[in-house]
């Protein structure tokens, strides 16, 4: 246990810890980084500012608390029953396909809901034993909307603020879940709520109005001001939209060292030299429309508007959430489609489409975007996507072109992107086309005009906006 003198002043809370435990056969632990975008974002933020991490550590009944310099690390368990409950089913069965449009049916079951509540009780014991008096808890992402309201009863003297990283649906969608009222009450409890897109806000704002019954105001919120709030008996919450991104100077950096560059050409190499490299850099997630690129390509190729002799397209799929039922059915139907290419248009020793279904290193990942012709991110829905803004940072040679899906967050920023519609395939097919294809001189324009705005709004802009409006925040 910790004493009060050592408590931290700043907690970020999170389903998972910045790693990943890993047990090997022989008993050895490793801790690897943690899959997705929210580790991405968080974890330059938390190396320069002190305080403490409370998150699950991704194996069954274990807490142990990795050595990370600077941080105070708090391993909350669950067990292999809690897993199946609270992380595939609740958060990965129920609210992850709700708020991505129900591209995948969610299911609604009473069993997955009570761990849900139990588990998020969890995480606001462990947070309220380590945060100090007054401290910054900054509560992260929706497996952990109901832990605002449950940390204010157990430590009122806190500032609270919670920060959604996927979509916040539509009105009508967010309805149909049997616990909208209580989700709302969660996060209700915070000071400050921070969606990706004023849209999120205008939604939550609507919904605390209908079901709590508080008193909403949402008329500053919208493109020119971006902020609402709500009265809930005598405190006020904010309620806002921030706009995530990523450490682009560092990557930008990164990007430009000789041994990156040098990588980035033996890549081309290793790919056979070819006149096209097409690039994908996903979690293997339904959101990700990797099967709408790989149906575009596929009839592109069929078309005869790509050649298969001198086109290259390469999908790095980290493996994610493996024993949820829809994502072992993706994961089927993509390897199939990968298949389906290479046996209608490979030749031996030349796969068109070279699948790797694995994390790849950060350095290597930074070099293949700058080996990439065209970045095809093409998510049917997707809060932000960060792989975009990574892209973009990787080119200060203003080479290469992206193909984004108009459902992304970062569709609202890198407006000079080739953008596609992903349901409509003939679109997508043209956007590719013309990311391929447009002279040199249209993809400098449109590449100068992206970085100029991934440079300029980093996540420690993101981060300190949020905190900064959360710290004047007077409830
Ligand atoms: P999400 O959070 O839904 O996974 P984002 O695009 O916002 O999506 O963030 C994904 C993060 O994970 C990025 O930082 C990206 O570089 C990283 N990533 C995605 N795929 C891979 C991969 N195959 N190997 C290593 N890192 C990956
Ligand atoms: C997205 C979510 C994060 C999540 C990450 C990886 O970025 O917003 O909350 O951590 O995906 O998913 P996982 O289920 O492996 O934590």
């Amino acid at each position: 246990m910790t004493t009060p003198t050592e408590r931290a002043e700043f907690v970020v809370v999170a389903n998972r810890l910045p790693v990943d435990k890993t047990v090997l056969a022989d008993g050895t632990v490793q801790w690897k980084r943690s899959p997705g975008g929210l580790v991405t974002a968080l974890e330059p933020i938390l190396r320069n500012h002190t305080g403490a991490w409370v998150g699950w550590s991704g194996v069954p009944d274990s807490d142990d608390n990795p050595e990370i310099e600077g941080l105070d690390v708090r391993a909350v368990p669950l067990s292999a029953a809690e897993i199946a409950d609270y992380y595939e089913g609740f958060s990965n069965g129920t609210l992850w396909p709700l708020y991505h449009d129900v591209i995948v049916k969610p299911e609604y079951h009473r069993e997955w809901w009570n761990s849900y509540v139990a588990i998020n009780e969890r995480f606001a014991k462990a947070t309220a034993e380590v945060a100090g008096p007054g401290a910054l808890v900054w509560v992260q992402d929706y497996q952990l909307q109901l832990v605002p309201k449950m940390l204010r009863e157990l430590r009122p003297d806190l500032k609270i603020g919670f920060f959604l990283h996927i979509p916040f649906p539509p009105v009508e969608l967010f309805m149909q879940l049997p616990w909208r009222a209580e989700i709302v009450d969660g996060l209700l409890g915070s000071d400050l709520i921070g969606f990706h897109l004023p849209d999120g806000a205008e939604n939550f704002l609507y919904l605390a109005n209908r079901l709590g019954g508080h008193e909403a105001s949402r008329r500053s919120v919208g493109v020119r001001s971006r902020f609402g709030s709500v009265a809930v008996g005598d405190r006020t919450v904010k309620v806002g939209a921030f706009p995530i991104s990523i450490a682009s100077g560092e990557i930008d950096s990164a990007s430009k060292s000789r041994a990156i560059r040098s990588r980035a050409r033996e890549i081309r190499k290793e790919l056979g030299n070819p006149k096209t490299v097409l690039l994908g850099v996903d979690r293997l997630d339904y959101t990700k429309g990797i099967d709408v690129r790989l149906k575009a390509i596929s009839e592109l190729l069929e078309e005869g508007r790509l050649e298969p002799q001198e086109t290259v397209m390469v999908q790095l799929a980290t493996p994610s959430r493996e024993r949820v039922e829809s994502y072992v059915a993706m994961r089927a139907e993509i390897e199939q489609l990968v298949g389906n290419i290479n046996g209608n248009f490979a030749e031996v020793g030349q796969p068109v489409v070279q699948y790797l279904n694995r994390p790849i290193p950060r350095d290597e990942l930074v070099a293949f975007f700058v080996a990439a012709d065209v970045m095809l991110v093409t998510p049917l829905r997707d809060g932000m996507n960060l792989v975009a803004k990574e892209y973009v940072a990787c080119r200060s040679d203003l080479g290469g072109a992206l193909v984004l899906s108009e459902f992304t967050g970062a569709a609202a920023e890198l407006k000079q992107a080739y953008q596609a519609n992903p349901y409509d395939l003939d679109g997508v097919k043209d956007a590719i086309e013309a990311a391929v294809t447009d002279p040199a001189e249209d993809r400098r324009d449109r590449m100068r005009a992206m970085r100029r705005q991934v440079l300029a709004h980093d996540v420690e802009k993101w981060a300190k906006s949020f905190l900064d409006t959360l710290r004047d925040t007077n409830s």
